[in-house]
C-alpha cells in the first residue's frame, strides 16, 4: 500500500521525509516523491518513478535546509507508475499526498475545468478540488480541505501544505491511516508509526472523519464537521516489525486476515448487485469482441493456476457455448497447442513477473490471440506486456505463500466471464445470483474468518504433525483442495496432495492409513450426496477426516468438523479456501518453521 510522512520542525525536513519513506518501503511501492517549503514558501518538488535510491540522486542535486514537508510511496491505483503520476501532486499554491481511492473522481474532474491536469491519476483531481476552494489563500487551507472532502467518496489519507502558509499541514483521514508523531519543537506524520520511532514514541492516532491542522507546536483535530477533538497522545508500539505486519505476528496473517479489504478493492466500481451486473473497463474488449468468444485459455502456475482452475468451472456454469482450458504456464509454453481464433487467453499472475507466465504470454500474443492479465502487480512486465486487463488491487502481498491474491484473482476472472456473459445476452435471472453473492463476499469473507478461526487453530494444532494429507473436493471444492493442500506443502512441508472426491477409487484410496489426514471440502449442493458416498468410503478405512462444510445439519461421524456460514452457497469454495489457509498457517506455527519465508521458495519465480 502507499506510505505517507510529513514534517514539521527546526530539523532539515528532506532528510526526514527520505528516511522515513525507507523505513515504509516494506509496503510495496512503484514510485516515491518529496515536496518541501522554505520560510519564504518555495518549494522543491522531487518525485521519481522506480525505488527511493531514484528520488536521493534527485535529492543530491536540490539539498534545501527546509523545515517542512510532506512524502509519499505510490503503489499505483489509477495511472501507471511514473514521475508524472507519482505524489506530491499540485494544483495551484498546495501539494498533496494522498493514500486510498476517490471513487467519484471523474464526476469531480468534469467541474474542475480550470485546473491543467497533468497525471493520470485521483489525487490530482483531490488537490484540483481543495485548490477550487482555497482560490489561492483567499480561504483558510483547512477550511478548503474539509469543504473538498465533503465532496469525495472513497477512502483517503492525505497531507496537504501550501507555499502561502509554510507553517503548517493539514492532514485528513477516512479509511487510510494515519498517525501524528509528537516531538519536541517538531510534529512528524506518517501513515504508519514505524516511520516515526527513531523521532517519538509519542504519537496521535487520527480516526476517520478528522481533519487536523498540524504545526510545529500544536496539533488541533476537529471532524468534517467542525467539532473539535481532543488530541490523545498515546505510547507508539516500539516493535517495528510489529506495526509493519499491522500487529500481526506474520504479513501471512495479515494478508489472510485483510482479504474482506483486499477483496473489497477488487470489487471496487466494478459489481452493480442492484442491476445484477458486473463492468470491468481493463480488458478493452469491445461487446462484439466479447459476444464472439468461443474459448477461454487461462494460464498461471501455482496459486494463479488454481484461481483459474476454479474461475473455469465457474465460467462454464453461466456462459453457453464456450469451453475453458485452464493450463500450468510451464508445460503450455512448450506444448505445440492450437488455439482457436475466437479465443481470448487470461494471463494470471500475482506478481506480474513469473518467468514461465511471462513467456507463456509471448508464445499467446504470437498467434495474435487477445490477451488479459489478471494482475496484482500494476506496471508489471506481465500488466505491461498483455494488451488489456484487470488489475486485483489487493495491494503488496509480501508473505511467499499467495492467500489474498488467489481470493481476488478467482473472483476477478469470475467476473470477466459473467462480462462475456452479458455481452452474449445469457439471462440476468442466470447471472444475477452470481454477482449478487460476489457483492456479499467481502462481508462473508470477514464473518468466515471471524466465526472459524479459533476452531481452524484448534484443529490446525491437532494435525500438524502429520507428514501427509489428502485434499478432497469435487466440481468448484476439486481446484480449492488443490490450493488448500498447496499452502500446507509449501509453509508446512507435508506432503499434501488434492485429488477429486470422484478419483479416489481409481487409487488414491489406497493412501488411507494412518499416516494421512483428509480434508474435505464439503459445499450443499447436488453434488454433496455423491461427496457423502466417497467420505464414507474413507472413513470405512479409518480414515482421519477433517470436514469443511456449510451444511448446517452436517452429522458425518468425521473426526473434526469446521463450519462455515451457510448464506453463501455459489462461492461457497472461496469461503472454505480461508479454512485452508488458516489451517496451513497454524499447521506452520504449531511446527515452528518460517511462515513468510519457508525454504527453497521465492515470492516471484523470474526464473524457470
Ligand atoms: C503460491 O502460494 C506460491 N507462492 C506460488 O505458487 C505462486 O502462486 C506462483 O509462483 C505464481 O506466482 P505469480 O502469481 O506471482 O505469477
Amino acid at each position: 500500500m502507499c506510505g505517507i510522512v510529513g514534517y514539521i520542525g527546526n530539523k532539515n525536513a528532506q532528510n526526514f521525509l527520505i528516511s522515513g519513506l525507507k523505513r515504509l518501503e516494506y509496503r510495496g511501492y512503484d514510485s516515491a516523491g518529496i515536496v518541501t517549503l522554505n520560510a519564504e514558501g518555495e518549494a522543491t518538488l522531487l518525485r521519481a518513478k522506480g525505488k527511493i535510491l531514484n528520488l536521493e540522486e534527485k535529492l543530491a542535486a536540490n539539498k534545501r535546509d527546509d523545515k517542512i514537508g510532506i512524502g509519499h510511496t505510490r503503489w499505483a491505483t489509477h495511472g501507471e507508475p511514473s514521475e508524472t503520476n507519482a505524489h506530491p501532486h499540485r494544483a495551484g499554491k498546495i501539494y498533496l499526498v494522498h493514500n486510498g481511492i476517490i471513487e467519484n473522481y471523474k464526476e469531480l474532474k468534469e467541474n474542475l475545468k480550470e485546473h491543467d491536469f497533468k497525471s493520470q491519476t485521483d489525487t490530482e483531481v483531490l488537490a484540483a478540488l481543495i485548490n477550487s476552494f482555497y482560490k489561492d489563500g483567499e480561504y483558510p487551507l483547512a477550511n478548503a480541505v474539509v469543504q473538498a472532502l465533503k465532496l469525495v467518496k472513497g477512502t483517503y489519507g492525505i497531507a496537504v501544505v501550501s507555499c502561502l502558509s509554510p507553517d503548517e499541514i493539514v492532514v485528513a483521514r477516512s479509511g487510510s491511516p494515519l498517525v501524528i508523531g509528537v516531538g519536541h519543537d517538531e510534529t512528524l506524520l506518517a501513515s504508519d508509526a514505524s516511520a516515526l520511532l527513531r523521532h517519538t514514541k509519542r504519537a496521535i492516532y487520527l480516526n476517520d472523519g478528522e481533519v487536523a491542522l498540524i504545526r510545529k507546536n500544536s496539533v488541533e483535530i476537529k471532524t468534517l464537521n467542525a467539532e473539535p477533538v481532543s488530541a490523545k497522545v498515546e505510547e507508539i508500539e516500539t516493535n517495528i516489525a510489529a506495526i509493519q505486519k499491522g500487529g500481526y505476528e506474520h504479513f501471512l496473517l495479515k494478508e489472510i486476515m485483510e482479504q474482506p479489504e483486499s477483496l473489497m478493492e477488487t470489487l471496487r466500481g466494478r459489481v452493480n448487485a442492484k442491476d445484477g451486473t458486473v463492468r470491468l473497463g481493463g480488458p478493452g474488449l469491445s461487446e462484439e469482441k466479447l459476444r464472439g468468444i468461443k474459448h477461454l485459455v487461462i494460464v498461471g502456475c501455482g496459486t494463479a493456476y488454481h484461481a483459474g482452475l476454479l474461475a473455469g468451472y465457474y465460467i462454464e456454469q453461466f456462459t453457453p457455448e464456450i469451453t475453458v482450458e485452464t493450463v500450468i504456464a510451464s508445460e503450455y509454453r512448450y506444448r505445440n497447442a492450437y488455439i482457436p481464433k475466437d479465443s481470448v487467453a487470461l494471463i494470471v499472475s500475482q506478481s506480474g513477473e513469473t518467468a514461465d507466465t511471462l513467456a507463456c504470454l509471448r508464445e499467446i500474443k504470437k498467434q495474435g490471440i487477445p490477451t488479459i492479465g489478471i494482475v496484482n502487480a500494476i506496471g508489471s512486465t506481465i500488466a505491461r506486456e498483455v494488451d488489456g486487463g484487470t488489475y486485483v488491487h489487493v495491494g503488496p502481498e509480501i508473505s511467499v505463500a499467495s492467500t489474498k491474491a488467489f481470493t481476488s484473482q478467482a473472483i476477478a476472472m469470475v467476473m470477466f466471464g459473467l462480462t462475456i456473459a452479458q455481452a452474449k445476452g445469457v439471462k440476468s435471472s442466470m447471472l444475477r445470483p452470481y454477482v449478487e453473492e460476489i457483492a456479499k463476499l467481502p462481508e462473508a469473507v470477514r464473518e468466515t474468518l471471524d466465526s472459524t478461526h479459533d476452531i481452524v487453530k484448534n484443529v490446525a494444532e491437532k494435525y500438524a504433525e502429520y507428514e501427509h494429507a489428502i485434499y478432497l473436493g469435487r466440481d468448484t471444492a476439486y481446484p480449492t483442495a488443490m490450493e488448500g493442500a498447496l499452502k500446507l506443502k509449501e509453509i508446512a512441508y507435508v506432503d499434501a496432495n488434492a485429488y477429486a472426491f470422484g478419483e479416489l477409487k481409481h487409487g488414491p484410496l489406497a493412501l488411507v492409513d494412518d499416516r494421512f489426514f483428509e480434508m474435505a471440502l464439503l459445499p450443499e449442493g447436488e453434488l454433496y450426496e455423491k461427496a457423502v458416498s466417497n467420505v464414507q468410503e474413507v472413513l470405512a478405512r479409518g480414515g482421519h477426516i477433517v470436514a469443511v462444510t456449510n451444511v448446517e445439519d452436517f452429522d458425518l461421524p468425521v473426526e473434526s468438523v469446521i463450519k462455515i456460514p451457510a448464506e453463501i452457497r455459489l462461492f461457497a469454495p472461496i469461503l472454505m479456501n480461508l479454512v485452508s489457509q488458516l489451517f496451513a498457517y497454524y499447521a506452520t506455527v504449531a511446527k515452528g518453521l518460517n511462515v513468510d519465508q519457508p525454504r527453497n521458495l521465492a515470492k516471484s519465480v523470474t526464473v524457470e
